[in-house]
């Protein structure tokens, strides 16, 4: 058989810059300095790192900083080159990092949770720094004083969350699989609505203030896309992955989701296309192994691998309907958080192999 000739955009990959390497246990969450050629990282060995590129073409910390307790997650504020950093004793800290990345210097820490921190965001805009923890509360405190403002109980552990600043509603992910919307004010919080679409539980959540969409990822393998401004309850879902997805993040001016998962993989969804809602899988009718062994992708409803179709959906599927409309890259490790620079298009990916890898998305991201 002939070698099938590929089209170009299939063959374009992202391109590994470098992996910074030397944490001891595995990196939680690590962000891409803006305008620098630097990481910021928080590890489970409980250190805080800044690493910048030498001449050497390597990245070396300028700044390594040992907590008396695991880092369990960090939200970076690069206007004011503010750290905040959950713990996996309960405790915020907060450091302001100097204009050359070679100095934090302490500003306070407060205790948010009574167990470890999952989540924590910084909204210069209001003062708040936002988190969850592991004793299942949502709590918000004034950046500030440290005063503590509110506190809403979830129904199961957070590990997704993100915030709408023009409406001040914050989207919760829990591990139960259900996300929740809450309006908050400067002293009390309301409850707008909740909604469940996985199997699973919320890993990830990510949400694009344009579009007004939220996404969601689980360890169902599966991202959830939720039509929140269009107020109809559209989810469409999407499944690329075959292990859980563990992390997500959006290019707004291309209109792409990347996610990522434990089976390495970073898939870039194209946003820029009308998927449909389904059932059947495409007609809505039930369909068992016994009626069909019929199977196909169907792109554009979210399905990039095949699924079971029923016999006369299967010969309606056009080719159009077929074609891809996401591209798979392998990342080679089992990744746990991802960051993206718009700016530059660089993606880093931090995986269970304690190596954090800087990409270059500009070929698959564009
Ligand atoms: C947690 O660790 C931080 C930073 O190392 C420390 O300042 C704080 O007192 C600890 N909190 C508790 C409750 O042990
Ligand atoms: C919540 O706070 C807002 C403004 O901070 C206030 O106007 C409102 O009355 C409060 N609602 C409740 C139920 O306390």
């Amino acid at each position: 058989m002939a070698a099938e000739i590929q089209p170009k955009a299939l063959t374009r990959k992202p391109i590994l810059l470098q992996r910074v390497e030397g944490s001891q246990e595995v990196v939680n969450m690590a962000v891409i300095v803006p305008k620098e050629e630097g990481v910021i990282s928080v590890s489970e060995d409980r250190t805080v790192r800044v690493w910048l590129k030498r001449d050497s073409g390597q990245y070396w910390p300028s700044i390594y900083h040992a907590m008396s307790s695991p880092c369990s997650c960090m939200s970076f504020n690069p206007e004011t080159r503010r750290l905040s950093i959950g713990l996996d004793n309960g405790t915020i800290s907060e450091f302001i990092l100097s204009e050359d990345y070679n100095k934090m210097t302490p500003v306070k820490s407060y205790q948010a949770h009574q167990s470890r921190v999952t989540m924590i965001l910084f909204v210069l805009e209001l003062e708040w720094v936002l988190s969850t923890g592991q004793d299942k509360q949502f709590a918000w405190h004034c950046s500030e004083s440290g005063q503590h403002l509110g506190g809403y109980r979830t129904s199961a552990v957070a590990s997704g969350l993100q915030f709408d600043v023009e409406t001040r509603h914050v989207f919760i992910g829990d591990h139960s699989g259900q996300v929740t919307i809450l309006k908050l004010e400067q002293e009390n919080c309301t409850l707008v609505t909740t909604f469940r679409g996985h199997t699973g539980g919320v890993t990830a959540l990510c949400w694009d203030p344009v579009q007004r969409v939220l996404f969601s990822g689980s360890s169902d393998h599966s991202v959830i896309m939720w039509d929140i401004g269009g107020r109809k309850g559209t989810a469409i879902e999407l499944q690329g992955h075959n292990d859980k997805v563990q992390a997500l993040s959006y290019a707004q001016h291309t209109r792409q989701l990347i996610s990522c998962g434990c089976d390495g993989g970073i898939v870039v969804w194209n946003m820029d296309v009308q998927r449909q809602e389904h059932h059947c899988r495409k007609c809505g009718k039930a369909v068992c192994g016994k009626c069909s062994s019929k199977r196909s992708s169907i792109p554009l409803m979210g399905f990039e691998f095949e699924v079971r179709v029923c016999d006369s959906c299967h010969e309606s599927i056009t080719d159009e309907e077929r074609a891809p409309t996401a591209t798979f890259h392998d990342s080679k490790h089992n990744i746990v958080h991802v960051h993206f620079d718009a700016t530059r298009g660089w993606l880093l990916t931090s995986g269970t192999d304690k190596v954090i890898k800087l990409w270059d998305m500009t070929p698959v991201v564009s």
